[in-house]
């Protein structure tokens, strides 16, 4: 992808700090540009084995008051959230390094710590609070290439009623993502495969979104390119021992630049679809995400809006004149590259047991959630059950 230092993505707020390894006293200099004096950090990580964030969080207890808390499982539950808030006392800076359960569990904290109150009482279609501050000084820094979430405005919360609620607010923003090739270049390779999937769905979902203009069609095409090119070669890095840094590079700023894409238009079908696997059947969020991707691709790939941008990516890889073969070739390729990175494309890959006849008591609800209306063209019951129904 082009540099992107000094570019606007989309009035995207966070400020993104490149590194390929990052030290305690560099992250220290960059909290002390946020606040005038670091009395105290907060960091939320989780247990992931990543040698450099477990050097950095030691030394950092050298030269700085901290607390560190550690209690985020994935998909994270309000419950963990409210017990890690009542061990925050007074704290300058949030500092969330971690996946997207990390980087979510983070911003709900830095927001809970100015505008009160516990979680719960955010989420659902009707919360019986509303965010009116803005959050604590927050620092994201990614170890999976895949949310986004350290430039978006949303957090995703799994109540204690066991459902899934996006918590979204432009005060939950967080102030700098900070990211650190460093913590990606150890990544096992299924989670390469299922979190960079979210990546390139983030940036698919903003195509086929009726939310879409030009500016975000353009940004889309751009980091979809870039994940295509990249995404595979750091896999096959992991499986094959041999990691390179400019293909996680690459990927982290990708990844980030998607989640600035659709922080602007939302996401739609695939991520809606994506809650319901995530709540009923815990699976991982992004390995729910690519289930449906190339489904949502062949649902949508006809309506003008949409095949001009993918049509554009294809580009980047083929020589053809002809639209529809272009439109086909890119499918292909995303087709075999899913396969290579075995990505489940049966409810019984994907560990999910489930008849046919199931497929509405589970699916019904995701046609409530907003996500689903950002589709086009729209979607239906119709559209989506029959790709349900034939992965059963
Ligand atoms: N806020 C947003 O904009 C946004 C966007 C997309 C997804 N999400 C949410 O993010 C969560 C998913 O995040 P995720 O896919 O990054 O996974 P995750 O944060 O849930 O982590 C998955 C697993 O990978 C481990 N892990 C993380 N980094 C690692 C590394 N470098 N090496 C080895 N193991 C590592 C974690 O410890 C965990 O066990 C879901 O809750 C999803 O709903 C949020």
């Amino acid at each position: 992808m082009k540099d992107i230092t000094n570019r606007n993505l989309l009035n995207n707020p966070v400020k993104i700090v490149q590194v390929d390894s990052l030290d305690s006293k560099t992250l220290l200099k960059e909290c002390l540009t946020l606040v005038k004096s670091v009395k105290h950090i907060t960091f939320i990580v989780d247990n992931a084995p990543i040698e450099a964030k477990n050097t950095l969080l030691k030394e950092i207890k050298n030269i700085a008051n901290v607390t560190i808390l550690d209690e985020v499982q994935p998909n994270p539950r309000t419950i963990d959230i409210k017990n890690m808030a009542s061990k925050i006392k007074a704290t300058s800076v949030i500092v969330g390094i971690g996946g997207g359960s990390v980087m979510d569990s983070a911003k709900a904290l830095a927001m809970l710590m100015t505008n009160g109150g516990e979680l719960e009482d955010y989420l659902s279609n009707n919360p019986k609070r509303k965010i009116e501050k803005e959050s604590l000084p927050l620092v994201l820094i990614p170890t999976t290439a895949g949310t986004g979430s350290e430039m978006t405005k949303v957090g995703v919360y799994t109540s204690l009623s066991g459902r899934k609620y996006t918590l979204g607010s432009p005060l939950m923003h967080a102030k700098k993502a900070i990211l650190n090739t460093e913590y990606i270049l150890n990544m096992p390779p299924a989670l390469i495969a299922s979190t960079g999937a979210d990546a390139l769905d983030h940036a698919l979902e903003t195509i086929w979104n009726k939310n879409a203009n030009d500016e975000t069609r353009k940004l889309a095409i751009e980091v979809s390119i870039s994940i295509i090119e990249n995404l595979l070669k750091m896999y096959n890095g992991a499986v094959n021992k041999n990691q390179n840094v400019e293909y996680c590079r690459n990927m982290l700023l990708a990844s980030a630049v998607a989640g600035a894409t659709f922080s602007t238009t939302g996401t739609a079908a695939g991520h809606a679809l994506s809650f319901v696997l995530s709540e009923d059947f815990h699976v991982p969020h992004g390995s729910a995400c690519a289930f449906t991707l190339l489904d949502i691709f062949k649902m949508s790939k006809d309506l003008q809006s949409v095949k001009a941008p993918l049509v554009e990516i294809s580009k980047a890889f083929f020589n053809d004149d002809d639209e529809d073969i272009l439109i086909s070739k890119l499918y292909e390729k995303l087709n075999s590259m899913f396969k290579e990175m075995k990505l489940p494309t049966t409810f019984k890959e994907l560990g999910v047991k489930i008849s046919k006849d199931e497929i509405d008591v589970h699916f019904n609800r995701a046609f409530d959630d907003p996500k689903m209306w950002n589709q086009i063209p729209k979607a239906t019951k119709e559209n989506i059950y029959p790709f349900l129904v034939e992965k059963c």
